[in-house]
């Protein structure tokens, strides 16, 4: 079984010999009304979601809970209350099933999300992890050796995408709402500068910047730019931090000479992501792309990440502490 309760949503999944049976999500809606993610209240959520939740992943899998044989936590990244929710929820079913207790990174879950649905990337691959708190490419060299090569200086680019979509009004979390009025928009209305950062990293707040002072500009002029052009502002923005997603990730894949790309991560739900990414087919690249339901945060991706640490024998115990950051 994993249990993922690292930012605002609560989630179970139950695993079999690396098939999934059950996987169950609980957003949480408290946090819509603050414009993003309020630690205080999530941690709350955690606590009320938790038991429900474990138990829907347990009848969905048609299972008993004395058929479990390991539980897997995330550790880290992520909020430390939220964190602390999940690990000692694993912790107390661990204790009282007698099992063994497996600690997981988060980030290293979404890249070996992966290996949920075949087909499988092969090793090594390079994964473009994008999600609210992070943005890295990173080389994965097998299933637990995986080196960041790039990654943000600043915001993370759903940070981007939620901070931008907040300046035209959107609610939180603006990324999907940003993707689906893009859909209906034209990417080349409006240029935003890329912005010039060394190597392989990223830095995503001059745009968010440059969104807003032009969006602020525009309205002076025009009390009503905003809801007459939403669109074209969402497709111009997503176009802007895609292609600079896509323009790193081509250049590590060339330096590294490596042909099999990855993405994982909330934001690799991102339709204009998917397509860019889709079109590196045409130059010779191996393409994967996760199912929507193993973009987002999720527990499938804890409970894979389990089974393989648990082939491992790679068990924590009680003493296991959660940490606010984790590198992979
Ligand atoms: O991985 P995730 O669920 O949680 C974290 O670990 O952060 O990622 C959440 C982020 C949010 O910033 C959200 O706006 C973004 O992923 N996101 C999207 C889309 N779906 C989720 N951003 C752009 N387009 C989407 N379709
Ligand atoms: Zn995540």
């Amino acid at each position: 079984m994993g249990i993922e309760s690292s930012c605002d949503d609560t989630a179970a999944a139950i695993v079999k010999d690396g098939k999934m049976l059950a996987n169950i999500v609980a957003g949480q809606d408290v946090h819509k009304k603050w414009g993003g993610v309020v630690p205080e209240l999530a941690s709350r959520a955690h606590q009320q979601n938790i038991v429900p939740v474990v138990d829907a992943a347990i009848k969905k899998a048609g299972i008993n809970k004395k058929d479990i044989s390991a539980v897997a936590f995330t550790s880290g990244p992520g909020l430390l209350g939220s964190l602390l929710v999940g690990s000692s929820f694993a912790k107390g079913f661990a204790l009282a099933q007698n099992i063994p207790l497996i600690e997981v990174n988060h980030m290293q879950g979404h890249i070996l999300a992966h290996f949920i649905d075949g087909p499988f990337p092969k090793f090594p691959f390079l994964c473009l992890t994008v999600s609210g708190g992070h943005t890295q490419i990173v080389l994965v060299k097998n299933h637990f050796e995986m080196q960041v090569i790039g990654e943000t200086i600043d915001d993370a680019a759903g940070e981007a995408f939620d901070k931008a979509a907040k300046i035209i009004g959107l609610p939180y979390p603006g990324g999907p709402l940003v993707d689906k009025l893009a859909q209906t928009g034209d990417k080349h209305k409006f240029k935003f500068p890329q912005p010039q950062i060394q190597n392989f990293d990223f830095s995503f707040s001059g745009i968010k910047t440059a969104f807003l002072y032009f969006v602020n500009e525009q309205v002076k002029k025009n009390p009503d730019f905003i809801e007459q052009n939403k669109n074209d502002l969402c497709a111009s923005l997503q176009h802007t931090i895609v292609s600079f997603l896509m323009d790193k990730l081509l250049k590590a894949a060339k330096h590294h000479n490596i042909k099999e790309i990855t993405i994982a991560g909330g934001v690799s739900a991102n339709l204009g992501l998917r397509g860019a990414i889709e079109g590196l087919k045409t130059q010779g690249y191996n393409i994967y792309i996760p199912k929507f339901e193993y973009c987002t945060d999720n527990a499938a991706m804890i409970a894979i990440t389990g089974y393989y640490k648990f082939l491992k024998k790679d068990f924590t115990d009680q003493k296991a502490v959660v940490r606010a950051r984790f590198e992979i």
